[in-house]
C-alpha cells in the first residue's frame, strides 16, 4: 500500500484502464453486483476527504491522490441472480451462502484496481471509510457515517461501500517500509496446510 502521493494528475485513459479492470473481476454466478463511485474532480475529492478524518490526519499526502474509487457491494443483485431458473434459490435465503459473495466479489474488483494501478507504475491504497476516533465507540457510528456518505454522493441505500481506494503517483521521498512489517508477515508454514491441518 502506498499512502503518500505526489501532487501530479493522472491521464483520463489511465483512470479508465484502472476502472475497466474492476469489471473483469470474477463474480459468483457472474452476478457482478458491484458499483464504483469514481472521484477525480478536485471539488468531488474535497467532498470525500472529510469522511476519512483519521486517515487524512495520519497521512496528509493522501489528499494528493488524483483518483479515489469507492467500491460498493450490491447484495440484492446476488439474491436476485440466484433466484433465477438456473440457480433456483427463490427464497433468497442468505444462510445458503458460504460467505457474503457480494462483499467478496467487490473486494476482488478492488484488488483488480490495486494491481492495475501497479501495472501502470502507480501507487494505490485501500482504506476504511470510518468516523472520527472520538465517535467510534458510539453504537452504530459507522452506519451513521456511511449514511452521511450516501447522502453526500447520492448513493442508493442498498449499496454498501466496502472502503475506498486512492490511486496516484507515489511521493518521490517515500521512506522505506518499516522493517518490523516484514517481520510480521506470516510464514508459509503458519498459513499453508499441505494435505491437511497438522501434517506439515
Ligand atoms: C480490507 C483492508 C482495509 C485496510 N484498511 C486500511 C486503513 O484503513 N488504513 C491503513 O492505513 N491501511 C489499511 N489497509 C492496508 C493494510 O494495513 C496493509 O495492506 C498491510 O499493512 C500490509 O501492508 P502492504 O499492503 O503495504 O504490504 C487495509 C487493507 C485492506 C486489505
Amino acid at each position: 500500500m502506498v499512502r503518500r502521493f505526489a501532487d501530479r494528475p493522472l491521464g483520463s485513459e489511465t483512470v479508465d484502464r484502472i476502472l475497466a479492470s474492476a469489471l473483469r473481476a470474477p463474480s459468483a454466478g457472474f452476478a457482478q453486483g458491484w458499483a464504483f463511485l469514481a472521484l477525480t474532480e478536485p471539488e468531488d475529492l474535497d467532498r470525500f476527504w472529510p469522511f476519512v478524518p483519521n486517515q487524512v490526519r495520519h497521512t496528509p499526502d493522501l489528499r494528493n491522490a488524483p483518483l479515489v474509487v469507492i467500491p460498493l457491494a450490491h447484495k440484492a443483485a446476488y439474491l436476485e441472480r440466484y433466484a433465477e431458473p438456473d440457480k433456483r434459490w427463490e427464497d433468497r435465503a442468505e444462510s445458503r451462502w458460504p460467505a457474503p459473495y457480494w462483499h467478496i466479489d467487490t473486494g476482488m474488483a478492488a484488488l483488480m484496481m490495486l494491481l492495475t494501478a501497479v501495472d501502470e507504475g502507480l501507487g494505490a491504497f485501500f482504506f476504511w471509510i470510518m468516523p472520527p476516533v472520538s465517535e467510534l465507540e458510539v453504537d452504530g457510528a459507522v452506519q451513521v457515517h456511511l449514511a452521511a456518505l450516501r447522502a453526500e454522493f447520492g448513493i442508493p441505500d442498498d449499496f454498501t461501500p466496502i472502503g475506498a481506494i486512492a490511486v496516484g503517483h507515489r511521493a518521490t521521498d517515500l521512506e522505506p517500509q518499516d522493517p518490523r512489517l516484514s517481520h510480521r508477515r506470516r510464514s508459509m508454514a503458519d498459513v499453508v496446510h499441505r494435505g491437511g491441518w497438522g501434517r506439515h
